[in-house]
């Protein structure tokens, strides 16, 4: 599949030393607002067309699926000008910037019968579904809480501190944690606590989300830009409880009995970067002529997006 990267900023270079390593994909265009930028990556990672503006990657006939790795704030924009143009694109999260733009994008994914996906990689890596299937075996019993964490220091960071770029911790590091808790627990959220402490520029510098779901459980949640934190997600039951080692790139599951002892390890296969997996996943959707991806499907991500809507109005 001819596979296209707008925007090579940071991790648009782990994607491609991703792609070049799958044979799924022809590492084809990649495209950005500056022509010696285009042609730099392009150079490095072996693409075949380097192009100076955006609109002339979306208008190139040969292109099938765009990977969209611009700042938050322009995600809506970029992705828009891709799918007008016939192209599947898989989009970096946060998805959008507001559920909003988010529920635009889907409807005119579907009307012009394009796959359009978010790029929240822990959904399609294979630890998620060894997490789901152990909790599905009941190993820690009936399940009725869970924490996470995830930060970094990234006060240095343009995209993260302009608000213009739609910064803060919540849009950026903050959805691995409620991802976490969404893909855990999933009856309707019933209720909402957060906090945060904003920059002088209004961003979150860091932030704490407690969810209350409908039925009855409950998943606390902390995410930051200013320090380094553990990365660990918690999962409580009646029968134990379980860690999660980096909840943004499992490393490892280590499950608990009633006596605190370490009764299992459980790892996670080996991976090129762990960005393979979602890019596997849209070239199979498309090849099955789907609009979304299985793992991350589009009302997860519009839930996903309302509550990061519903919490901000809170911090107002
Ligand atoms: N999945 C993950 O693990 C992961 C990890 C890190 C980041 N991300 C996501 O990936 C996206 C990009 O993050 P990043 O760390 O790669 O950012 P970055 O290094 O700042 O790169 C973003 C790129 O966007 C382009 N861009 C377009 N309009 C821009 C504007 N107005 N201001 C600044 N840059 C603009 C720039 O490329 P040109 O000017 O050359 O076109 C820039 O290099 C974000 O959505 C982020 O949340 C995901």
């Amino acid at each position: 599949m001819k596979f296209a990267i707008l925007a090579p900023g940071k991790i648009a270079h782990m994607m491609a030393k991703t792609v070049t390593q799958l044979e799924e994909v022809e590492c084809y265009a990649v495209a950005s607002r500056s022509y010696d930028r285009a042609e730099v990556f392009a150079k490095q990672w072996n693409f075949e067309k380097a192009y100076g503006s955006y609109e002339e990657l979306a208008e190139d006939p040969e292109v099938e699926l765009v990977y969209i790795a611009s700042p938050h704030s322009h995600h809506y924009e970029h992705a828009k000008l891709c799918l007008e143009h016939g192209k599947h694109v898989l989009l970096e999260k946060a998805f959008t910037v507001n559920a909003a733009q988010a529920e635009e994008l889907i409807a005119l994914a579907k009307e012009k019968k394009l796959l359009l996906a978010e790029a929240i990689w822990t959904r399609y890596m294979p630890g998620r579904k060894l997490l789901d299937d152990l909790l599905a075996d009941g190993v820690i019993g009936n399940v009725t809480s869970l924490t996470a964490n995830l930060g970094y220091v990234l006060t240095n960071v343009e995209r993260m501190i302009k608000p213009e770029l739609a910064g803060g911790a919540l849009l950026d590091v903050g959805v691995y944690p409620i991802n976490f808790a969404l893909m855990t627990f999933h009856s309707e959220v019933a209720e909402i606590d957060t906090t945060a402490v904003m920059s002088d520029k209004g961003v979150d510098l860091m932030n704490s989300v407690t969810l209350t779901f409908a039925d009855g459980k409950m998943a606390v949640l902390h995410s930051s830009m200013q320090s380094l934190t553990d990365r660990e997600g918690v999962i409580f039951g009646d029968q134990g409880y379980i860690e999660v080692q980096n909840i943004n790139n499992c490393e490892e599951i280590r499950i608990y009995d009633l006596d605190r002892n370490l009764v299992r390890r459980v790892n996670v296969p080996e991976q090129i970067t762990g960005y393979e997996y979602e890019v596997l996943s849209c070239i199979k959707a498309i090849r099955e002529g789907k609009s979304e991806c299985p793992e991350m499907p589009h009302e997860e991500t519009l839930r996903v997006m309302r509550l990061l809507d519903e919490i901000r109005s809170k911090w107002a």
